[in-house]
């Protein structure tokens, strides 16, 4: 479904992504995780057109998209979450998830229908599908589902979902996780990951790619990656014995 070949981005004389190359498979569920600073947000702005690359080339279904604008990307189905959640605050919870539905897809639904998918994806994030309450009220586990419940309300094909745990305690990022496979699961939509927190989406996820310094360093199964020595060296360190536990202990 996707082919990354070569991506590159410098800014400035520095390098944050250097050829980078993965594919993704039509509804695979794919992690992707390395260090603070080794390029993951980086190449969901590149794939996402947030930002031009440097260098390479991103196949969405056989169609080159790097370097296309944000706003053409997401109506070619590619949707994407924020790091840092930035609603409409004084819009309501349910106005923030129509307007995405009205403005991020290549068909602009009517305003009933709007609101007919922004309901659909509140549901599917566990949020009430009536609210009227307004998104600044809403707490941090609140401000993840209302990012994710945007983003799906674009009805995408692929869904790039950025570090959407941090500020949650641990049963909130476990439900998390087994919310991004539910809707994988449910709705048939591919999804890449990024997640600083290795253990909790090693349980959930198909494969997975490592980053550092902007070089993938590792990709396969979460077992293998959990064993593989370079990751455990720059990145697992003395967690390696846990994560490669949760590993072990998946069904899937
Ligand atoms: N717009 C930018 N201008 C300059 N440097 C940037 C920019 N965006 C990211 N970087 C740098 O690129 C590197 C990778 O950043 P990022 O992709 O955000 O990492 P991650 O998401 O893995 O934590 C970091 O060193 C960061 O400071
Ligand atoms: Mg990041």
């Amino acid at each position: 479904m996707l082919t990354v070949t070569d991506l590159t981005k410098q800014f400035g004389g520095f390098t944050a992504v250097n050829r980078v190359a993965f594919e993704l498979q039509e509804g695979e569920l794919l992690g992707l995780i390395g260090p603070n600073g080794s390029g993951k947000s980086t190449i969901f702005n590149l794939i996402a057109g947030t930002l031009p690359p440097t260098a390479g080339s991103i196949l969405f279904r056989g169609r080159e998209i790097s370097g296309q604008n944000a706003s053409r990307v997401a109506h070619f189905g590619i949707a994407r979450t924020f790091q840092i959640p930035r609603p409409f605050r004084r819009l309501s919870i349910q106005e923030n998830v129509a307007l995405a539905a009205y403005y991020g897809q290549e068909a602009r639904p009517s305003r009933e229908q709007a609101f007919a998918q922004a309901k659909e994806a509140l549901e599917l994030v566990g949020l009430p599908a009536d609210s009227a309450a307004r998104a600044d009220g809403l707490g941090a586990a609140g401000l993840k589902k209302l990012e994710l419940a945007r983003a799906l309300a674009t009805r995408p094909q692929l869904l790039l979902a950025d570090e959407s745990l941090g500020g949650l305690d641990h049963a909130e990022m476990d439900q998390a996780a087994d919310m991004l496979a539910g809707i994988r699961d449910k709705r048939g939509i591919s999804i890449i990951w990024v997640e600083h927190i290795m253990g909790v989406l090693m349980r959930v996820v198909d494969r997975c790619i490592v980053l550092d310094h902007g070089e993938v360093i590792a990709a396969g199964r979460p077992d293998e990656v959990a064993h593989d020595r370079k990751v455990i060296e720059v990145y697992l360190g003395t967690d390696a014995g846990d994560v490669q536990a949760t590993v072990a202990a998946r069904t899937g």
